[in-house]
């Protein structure tokens, strides 16, 4: 695993970095095997980059045709509803991309059995994945945001999601709203060649400086949990969330 902290000089520089970090993963992706395959995260930040990528001088630089697009995670809600991670990104970003719909592989977060469809958006991910090591599914490029008590996807402090070995899906709680969540685990984000996290305001510099200075393990804050095994961890932050750092 290669790993790296950015500091960049406010959340709009974050997203042009990232912008242009998927733009370059999307081109390797096509270059080396014909496809990129790519999962979004919710959450505020990230949909900031949405906005940025729906632009036109970004349209043009990602291989959207070729992009097979999942979620780390979403709620269980219908898509229309407003707390749904896949709405979002279809109301920000998804309706102006040449993807094919097929290529889109959203979370049923409406399926009336959370387990079975963990079940199922598991074998989604393998027919339209590379395999890794051990079968895992191996995304080209994972997208993070991380809220402010450390967790990350739908994997939350001390969550039984985060002892999930072997599987690359599983559902979850939360003690926000709405509390029933369907998640990547470790194995599935850990597999990835790439994962970016995307961390911006003063809000999240504690908990930042906890995860990447601290020794609290994964269970108390997920998202130092997330090293992937063969590929690259990048954290864009802004430098509101990087005032804790001390490295
Ligand atoms: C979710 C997200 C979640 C999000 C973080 C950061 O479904 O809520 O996947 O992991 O990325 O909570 O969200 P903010 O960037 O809004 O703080």
């Amino acid at each position: 695993m290669t790993s790296e902290v950015v500091v960049l000089p406010d959340v709009d520089a974050v997203m042009w970095e990232a912008a242009s970090r998927v733009a370059a993963a999307g081109r390797a992706a096509m270059a080396e095997r014909g496809r990129f395959t790519l999962a979004l995260s919710g959450g505020s930040t990230p949909r900031e980059l949405f906005r940025l990528l729906a632009m036109g001088e970004w349209m043009i630089r990602v291989p959207w045709e070729a992009t097979h697009i999942f979620w780390a995670d979403d709620r269980c809600v219908p898509p229309d509803d407003p707390d749904s991670n896949y709405g979002v990104a279809r109301a920000t970003l998804l309706s102006r991309l040449p993807t094919p719909p097929e290529q889109i592989h959203r979370w049923f977060g409406d399926a009336p059995d959370p387990t079975a469809e963990a079940a199922r958006y598991a074998a989604e991910l393998r027919e339209h994945t590379d395999a890794g090591a051990g079968g895992m599914p191996r995304l080209d490029l994972i997208l993070l945001g991380m809220g402010d008590d450390g967790h990350t996807a739908s994997l939350f402090p001390r969550s039984p999601a985060l002892a999930v070995e072997g599987e690359p899906t599983a559902t979850s709680e939360s003690s926000a709203p709405p509390t029933q969540r369907l998640t990547l685990t470790y194995p599935a984000l850990n597999a990835a060649r790439n994962v970016i996290f995307l961390v911006a305001g003063a809000g999240k510099a504690v908990t930042l400086a906890r995860v990447l200075d601290g020794r609290a393990a994964a269970d108390e804050l997920p998202a130092r949990g997330v090293r992937p095994n063969d590929g690259a961890l990048t954290w864009l932050v802004d430098e509101a969330a990087a005032a804790r750092l001390t490295r």
